[in-house]
C-alpha cells in the first residue's frame, strides 16, 4: 500500500500565493475572443472584457496575470495600447501569424482585467525591439502618482489613481524569439533596463530576468544560468542596487511527439506525457543549483513564468489551440504539487495561458464558455495560497509503461501545507488503470478516527475524457466529508484529491 507521511512540523516554507500565477499573450483567441469582446458585443461584459471569463477566474483566485507575451512583448509598444481606441494603431503580430493588432487591448484594460479578476498585475517588458526609455516611461506612465506629463496622460485616459503595478519582467526568451542574445549580453540590457525601470510611485518594484529554455535537449543549460550570473555580477544582487532584479524565470513546456496528440493518445503516451511533467522538478534543481554559485543568500527568488502542456495540434497557425482532457488536469496537478516542494525557491509562476491558448483554463466559442479540468485543478489547490507548505514523504510504487522507451513515473505524488490549524494535502493517482489505496500519517499529530475530512475529487472513466461545449460538465469535481477513520483513502485511476483536517 501507498504510505504518505506528512511531517507537520517539518516547515519548507510560505507558499507565495503567486505560484497560482496564470499568463496571456495577445496570440490566437487568448486576448481577443477569449477575455476582450468590447463594449459593443452581444457577449455579456465589463467595459468590454467578458463577463463570464471574469466571474470564472475570480472563483479561483488568480494570484497576479501575466502580459502581453511571451514573445509578443519583445515586439509591444505600449504607446499603441492607449487612448482613444479608434485612433489607435493596426500593427502586425510578427510572432504569430502575421495577424492585425487593433490594439483595442492595451495596458488601461489589462489593469482592469486585472482588478476584475483580483490578480495582480505582471507586466512583461520589451527588451527586443524596444529600448530602457520606453521601458522607464511605461512604469512612469503605470506607477507616478505625481503631476508629470505621462502621469498626466494616465488620468486623461481614464485613471486618475496610479496602477501600482509591483511586477515587471525584462524581455522575455532572450535566447530565441527576445532577439536570440548571449547570456552575458542579455545580463548587460536586464543591467540597463533595470537601472531605468524606477519605483516611481513606491510600490516596490519586483524584477524579473527571463532565464534559460528547460526544453534545451541538454535539459536546462547550466552555462546559461551561470554566464547569465556573472554578467549581473554580484554586487546587483544586493539590496539598493538599481541594477538589481528580484526574479528569475525558467521556461518549461510538457511537449513532444511522445506524448500523442490532446484527445488521442495512447496509454503509454499518456505515461510519456506525465514523465516529461514531472522532469519539471529536475530543472528547478538545476537552476536552483546554479542560482546559489552566484546568489547564495538566495536573494534572488526563483519565477516560472510560462509551463504547461503543448500538445501536438498546438501549432502557431492554429492558434496554439489545444483540448485539454484529465491528462492535463494531472500535469497541472504534478507541476504544482513540484512548486509547492520548493516554495523555499520558487515564488511565482504563471501556467501557459489563461483562455483558449496552450493548457487553457477556460476555452471560448463566440458566447459559449468552458472550464477545463485544469480549471479544476486550480480551484482545488487554492487553499495552498499563503499556507506553510510543509514535508511529505511519499512511499509509492512505480508504475513501468513499456513502449519504444521504458517509461517509469511514481504512482503517487503529493504536497501539503497548514494554515490556521487545517492540514491541506493535495494528492495525484498517476496510473491510467488502477486506483491506489493510501495509508496516511501526519507525524507529531494525533488524529482521532472520528476527526472531520473534506475531500474533494476530481476523477473520470477515461483520462482522455474532457469537456466540450455541447458537454461542459463531463469532467468536475465532487466533494465530500468523511471521518479519517483508519486513515486509509482510496484514489480513484488517474485522478487528483484534495483532503482537508483539522489538526486540532
Ligand atoms: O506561450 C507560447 C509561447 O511559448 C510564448 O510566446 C513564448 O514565450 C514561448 O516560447
Amino acid at each position: 500500500m501507498t504510505q504518505v507521511k506528512v511531517v507537520v512540523d517539518e516547515v519548507i516554507g510560505q507558499i507565495n500565493r503567486n505560484i497560482f500565477g496564470h499568463f496571456i499573450e495577445h496570440l490566437g483567441r487568448c486576448v481577443y475572443e477569449g477575455i476582450w469582446v468590447g463594449p459593443d458585443s452581444k457577449i455579456p461584459n465589463t467595459r468590454g472584457l467578458r463577463n463570464d471569463v471574469i466571474a470564472a477566474l475570480r472563483k479561483v483566485k488568480p494570484s497576479v496575470l501575466r502580459w502581453p507575451g511571451g514573445c509578443f512583448a519583445d515586439d509591444y509598444h505600449w504607446r499603441d495600447g492607449i487612448g482613444d481606441p479608434a485612433a489607435r494603431p493596426r500593427t502586425v503580430n510578427i510572432n504569430w501569424g502575421y495577424s492585425i493588432d487593433t490594439n483595442a487591448f492595451g495596458t488601461h484594460e489589462f489593469i482592469d482585467f486585472c482588478r476584475l479578476i483580483g490578480a495582480e498585475p505582471y507586466i512583461c517588458v520589451n527588451v527586443g525591439t524596444g529600448t530602457p526609455q520606453e521601458a522607464r516611461d511605461w512604469v512612469e506612465y503605470c506607477n507616478f502618482p505625481g503631476d508629470s506629463s505621462l502621469a498626466r496622460l494616465r488620468k486623461a485616459n481614464g485613471s486618475e489613481e496610479p496602477f501600482n503595478v509591483k511586477y515587471w519582467g525584462i524581455g522575455n526568451e532572450l535566447w530565441g524569439c527576445g532577439g536570440s542574445i548571449p547570456p552575458r549580453d542579455y545580463a548587460i540590457e536586464v543591467r540597463r533596463f533595470a537601472s531605468f525601470m524606477r519605483d516611481f510611485g513606491g510600490c516596490g518594484m519586483y524584477k524579473i530576468a527571463c532565464g534559460p529554455r528547460g526544453n534545451d535537449p541538454c535539459l536546462v543549460r547550466r552555462d546559461w544560468v551561470l554566464e547569465f550570473f556573472e554578467g549581473m555580477q554580484t554586487q546587483t544582487l544586493s539590496d539598493g542596487c538599481r541594477s538589481r532584479v528580484d526574479g528569475f524565470a525558467l521556461h518549461y513546456y510538457t511537449r513532444g511527439a511522445g506524448g500523442g496528440g490532446d484527445v488521442d493518445f495512447t496509454d503509454h503516451e499518456y505515461y510519456w506525457l506525465l514523465d516529461a511533467a514531472l522532469a519539471m522538478e529536475c530543472r528547478i534543481k538545476q537552476v536552483r543549483t546554479a542560482m546559489d554559485v552566484y546568489d547564495p543568500s538566495r536573494k534572488v527568488g526563483l519565477v516560472i513564468d510560462e509551463w504547461g502542456t503543448w500538445h501536438l495540434q498546438a501549432k502557431g497557425d492554429t492558434g496554439l489551440e489545444q483540448q485539454n482532457t484529465m491528462r492535463d488536469a494531472l500535469v497541472a496537478a504534478l507541476h504544482l504539487n513540484i512548486f509547492i516542494k520548493h516554495a523555499d525557491k520558487v515564488v511565482m509562476t504563471n501556467i501557459a495561458q489563461t483562455v483558449n491558448v496552450l493548457q487553457a483554463l477556460i476555452l471560448t466559442q463566440e458566447e459559449k464558455m468552458l472550464l477545463t479540468p485544469t480549471y479544476h485543478v486550480y480551484d482545488m489547490y487554492k487553499q495552498h495560497q499563503d499556507s506553510t507548505a510543509v514535508r511529505v514523504l511519499v512511499d509509492t510504487p512505480n508504475v513501468v509503461s513499456e513502449g519504444d522507451e521504458c517509461i517509469e513515473v511514481p504512482q503517487v505524488t503529493g504536497a501539503a501545507s497548514v494554515r490556521d490549524d487545517e492540514l491541506f494535502l493535495t494528492l495525484t493517482n498517476n496510473s491510467i488503470s488502477d486506483e491506489c489505496e493510501v495509508q496516511l500519517e501526519l507525524l507529531g499529530v494525533d488524529i482521532d478516527a472520528a476527526r472531520e475530512v473534506k475531500i474533494e475529487q476530481l476523477k473520470s472513466g477515461d483520462a482522455r475524457d474532457h469537456n466540450t461545449f455541447e458537454n461542459p460538465d463531463i469532467v468536475r469535481p465532487e466533494s465530500r466529508v468523511s471521518s479519517w477513520g483508519k486513515g486509509v483513502l482510496t484514489l480513484p485511476p488517474h485522478s487528483v484529491t484534495a483532503i482537508a483536517v483539522r489538526l486540532k
